[in-house]
């Protein structure tokens, strides 16, 4: 210990005039992974895809290579493509044909707020899901089911036709795997939007959802929650209706219930149905990514009582389809570092952040637009398809994530209102950490660009009894390490674009790394500078 402190000592003491503008904090690293630490999977970071243009984003006669690679840059570090839902609102809008081939929608016309609206009607025949080939070999998908008709005949045909096109040789040649079906989407909003009566409650919701799921697990073949292909439940919006109360209604008990391995529940920090104005700043906000949070956790505690997995299975920035200048900003690609690790600190297993044609909060815009996603003005040219900030902040958490498919997460705490800090553990060690500067430098600030600077105080982690006599040898041992930085770069929280990750863009039509690939090395006795508006991911 003494040791350490005096290395820490020097090394202020060397740097401390040069860093006078620089705000400090100490983080203490376990080096090994503490009780506390919650799983970080593979798919932590998995999408949500509206159901209505679902054949823009697979490609019908032939892949779209825009989404496949877009997802297998995210396998590349992981080891395991994303898992994709389709469903949302649209999931409730669908009905399956026999004289349907793919799909025929029916559109809004486009406004400003709303420059790629919803289908209002969706028919799909069964080469509608069979385009699930087109996904990267090994995804694993969630297929949505409409609950809000309250038709037992229509939901039955679709999971008839979901797990037929999963049975046909094509799809499974492709590799891409069914894993769970939800009968479903946001019921709690059913009162509100007509699909129910305006007195319907959670009390109906039970009976009603089984009677419609009991018919769909039969049609699938699912009897278990533990089989290869099960039910996820819940699915609400908002805290109207909540999986503690339809636990305590008994839903778990029915024969639909008995398959639900999942509880999903969706979030978004705000809403942006009839316009507004959000200000990006208090959007890049420590505080409230925890406040958006931490509500679930009695949710998360009673699902994970019940022995069943939690998800966010639909989330993002800000709902009906994000805000102009804060979700297709840098400032969303950091939001989405800290808010997809939060969640995992939380116990929460997967968010999938949800995605459509034209939506200013994607990852990916798979598509060639032609309006505006910001004002529904003319595109001309048009834009071809592309990746937005929220794709770096993508490749930043599954770099965090690794390939182990084992990895573990906690919470560092960094003493700083606009700072989170996050470790990541490999068979119980410590293997990297990443910080996220979420102070909001935009277009026109001037002078010098705040930064704090960081210093590391490792950690056992675990008591001594624990790991053994050599471990304070092992914390020793850190700080002589040779750890790697990578840096995601941002000039402006507004921009849309010109992000770098380790020196590299990837915002081309291939979307592979350009430029030279910026590894820093690290002296962990010397610590690291953040900048406003910047995440910094050490590799031990
Ligand atoms: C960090 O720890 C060092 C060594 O214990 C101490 O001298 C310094 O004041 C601490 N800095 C902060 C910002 O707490
Ligand atoms: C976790 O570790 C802390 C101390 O490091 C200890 O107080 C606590 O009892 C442990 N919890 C469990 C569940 O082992
Ligand atoms: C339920 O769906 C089936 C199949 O689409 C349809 O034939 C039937 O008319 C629907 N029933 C009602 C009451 O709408
Ligand atoms: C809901 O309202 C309908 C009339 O719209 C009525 O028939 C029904 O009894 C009400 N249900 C409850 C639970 O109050
Ligand atoms: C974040 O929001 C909270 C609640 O409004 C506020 O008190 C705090 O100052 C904000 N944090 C920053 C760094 O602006
Ligand atoms: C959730 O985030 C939004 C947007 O940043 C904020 O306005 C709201 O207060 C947050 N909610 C909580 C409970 O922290
Ligand atoms: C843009 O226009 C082209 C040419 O009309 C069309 O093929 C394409 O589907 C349009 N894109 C979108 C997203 O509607
Ligand atoms: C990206 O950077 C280039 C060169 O600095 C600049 O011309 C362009 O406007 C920037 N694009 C965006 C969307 O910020």
């Amino acid at each position: 210990m003494r040791q350490r402190f005096s290395v820490v000592f020097a090394a202020a003491v060397i740097l401390g005039s040069a860093r006078s503008y620089v705000a400090a904090v100490n983080v203490s690293v376990p080096i090994f992974a503490p009780n506390t630490s919650q799983p970080l999977v593979s798919t932590l970071l998995s999408f949500s895809i509206e159901q209505d243009r679902w054949p823009d984003w697979t490609g019908v006669s032939a892949r779209n290579d825009f989404t496949f690679k877009a997802l297998r840059n995210f396998e590349a570090l992981t080891g395991q493509p994303p898992n994709i839902r389709v469903g949302a609102d649209s999931e409730d809008h669908t009905v399956w044909s026999p004289t349907v081939t793919i799909n025929e929608d029916l559109f809004p016309t486009s406004n400003s707020i709303t420059p790629y609206p919803e289908a209002t009607s969706i028919t799909v025949g069964n080469g509608y899901y069979a385009l699930s080939r087109f996904l990267p070999p090994g995804t694993r998908m969630v297929w949505g089911i409409n609950f809000g008709l309250d038709n037992v005949t229509n939901a039955v045909n679709m999971a008839n036709a979901i797990v037929g096109a999963f049975r046909t040789t094509a799809v499974r040649n492709s590799g891409v795997i069914l894993q769970r079906l939800e009968v479903g989407n946001e019921a709690d909003l059913y009162k509100d939007n007509g699909l129910r009566p305006s007195n319907w409650t959670v009390e109906e919701y039970v009976p009603d959802w089984e009677s419609i799921a009991g018919p769909v697990v039969e049609a699938a073949g699912i009897t278990s929650n533990n089989g290869p292909v099960t039910m996820q439940g819940a699915a609400f919006a908002g805290q109207g209706f909540t999986p503690r109360e339809i636990f305590s209604l008994g839903i778990l008990e029915s024969e639909a219930g008995k398959t639900i391995s999942t509880i999903s529940q969706h979030q978004y920090s705000a809403a942006f149905c009839n316009g507004g104005n959000f200000p990006l700043i208090s959007f890049m906000n420590k505080t409230y990514v925890r406040g958006n949070l931490t509500l679930f956790e009695p949710d998360i505690a009673a699902s994970h009582a019940q022995g069943l997995d939690y998800i966010l299975g639909e989330t993002n920035s800000i709902a009906c389809h994000g805000a102009p200048g804060v979700s297709n900003t840098a400032g969303a690609g950091l939001w989405v570092i800290d808010y997809t690790l939060q969640a995992a600190t939380l116990g929460i297993s997967e968010a999938y952040f949800h995605e459509g044609i034209g939506y200013k909060y994607n990852f990916i815009q798979p598509v060639t637009l032609n309006f505006s996603t910001i004002d529904g003005s003319p595109l001309d040219p048009p834009q071809p398809p592309h990746i937005q900030p929220p794709y770096y902040g993508g490749l930043v958490i599954d770099t965090l994530v690794g390939r182990t498919g084992a990895a573990k997460i906690v919470e560092l705490t960094v003493d700083d209102d606009d700072v989170s800090g996050y470790a990541a553990f490999e068979s119980g060690r410590l293997v990297r950490a990443v910080f996220i500067n979420l102070h909001a430098w935009v277009t026109g600030d001037t002078g010098t660009r705040p930064s704090v600077h960081i210093d590391f105080d490792f950690v056992l982690g675990l008591p001594s009894s624990a790991v053994g006599q050599s471990a304070q040898a092992d914390v020793d041992s850190f700080w002589g390490l040779q750890a790697t930085a990578r840096r995601l770069v941002i000039q402006h929280a507004d921009d849309v674009a010109n992000l770098t990750w380790a020196g590299q863009s990837w915002e081309n039509s291939d979307i592979t790394p350009t430029g030279q690939l910026a590894l820093e090395p690290v002296n962990l006795w010397e610590g690291i500078d953040l900048q406003a508006t910047e995440a910094v991911l050490v590799s031990f």
